[in-house]
């Protein structure tokens, strides 16, 4: 059992990583379900839409706070939770570290209530191990723009914005460096799901 959550600034590449780094573990022989945040249930979806649409651009940083905290609280009881029970491997692309990077770094909230919340949202469920997929911000951003991949109302925040995330990241993971492993993105696609592959072997095996 272990819970691996994939974090990182837009266009980190952790979407397109994440169904290269299950296959591969489930050819070494582990149970692996995938999931991502905000989502993985039909309530959680749900509130995605509400969260991402380019529509509710009048949203307040707390009223968006609060929907990521109810996605969330919905798929770690409804998933997450029973699937660790199983002794399964859950790799989330995003959880509670996305909301103290974008709603607690990037809106400039205050952190000790982010983090009261987001503990409140998961029943204290922690990541056994959180991997930082890192890029300069604007190279990120770009990479968007080229693939035309869906462009939802977060990116549409300023760079200023989205530059306070990736510090805010950076921070975590000297704060939390056990927890945390930072791959760089910014390196051929190859490379970094290599670096991604061993990073998540090395701690399975320190689990075995
Ligand atoms: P993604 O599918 O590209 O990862 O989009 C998810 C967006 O939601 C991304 O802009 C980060 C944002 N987000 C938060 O701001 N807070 C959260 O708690 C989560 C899970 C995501």
């Amino acid at each position: 059992m272990m819970f691996i959550t994939l974090e990182g600034p837009e266009g980190s590449g952790k979407t397109s990583h994440l169904p290269h780094l299950v296959e591969y573990l489930r050819e070494q022989g582990h149970v692996v379900f995938p999931t991502r945040e905000p989502g993985g249930t039909s309530i959680s979806e749900q509130i995605r839409d509400v969260l991402h649409d380019m529509k509710n651009a009048e949203m307040h940083p707390r009223t968006e706070t609060l929907l990521y905290q109810s996605a969330r609280a919905q798929i770690v009881e409804q998933v997450i939770k029973p699937r660790l029970a199983d002794k399964e491997i859950v790799i989330s692309d995003r959880y509670y570290d996305s909301t103290i990077a974008y709603q607690g770094y990037g809106h400039q909230q205050n952190l000790d209530e982010i983090r009261a919340l987001v503990k409140y949202a998961t029943g204290g469920l922690t990541p056994d191990l959180t991997i930082l997929l890192d890029l300069e911000v604007e190279v990120g951003l770009k990479r968007k723009t080229q693939n035309e991949v869906e462009w939802n109302r977060m990116d549409a925040y300023t760079v200023e914005f989205h530059r306070r995330v990736r510090a805010g990241y950076l921070e975590m993971v000297k704060q939390e460096p056990k927890r945390w492993v930072v791959v760089n993105s910014d390196q051929p696609w190859e490379a970094a799901q290599a670096e991604l592959k061993r990073v998540v072997m090395e701690r399975l095996k320190g689990e075995g």
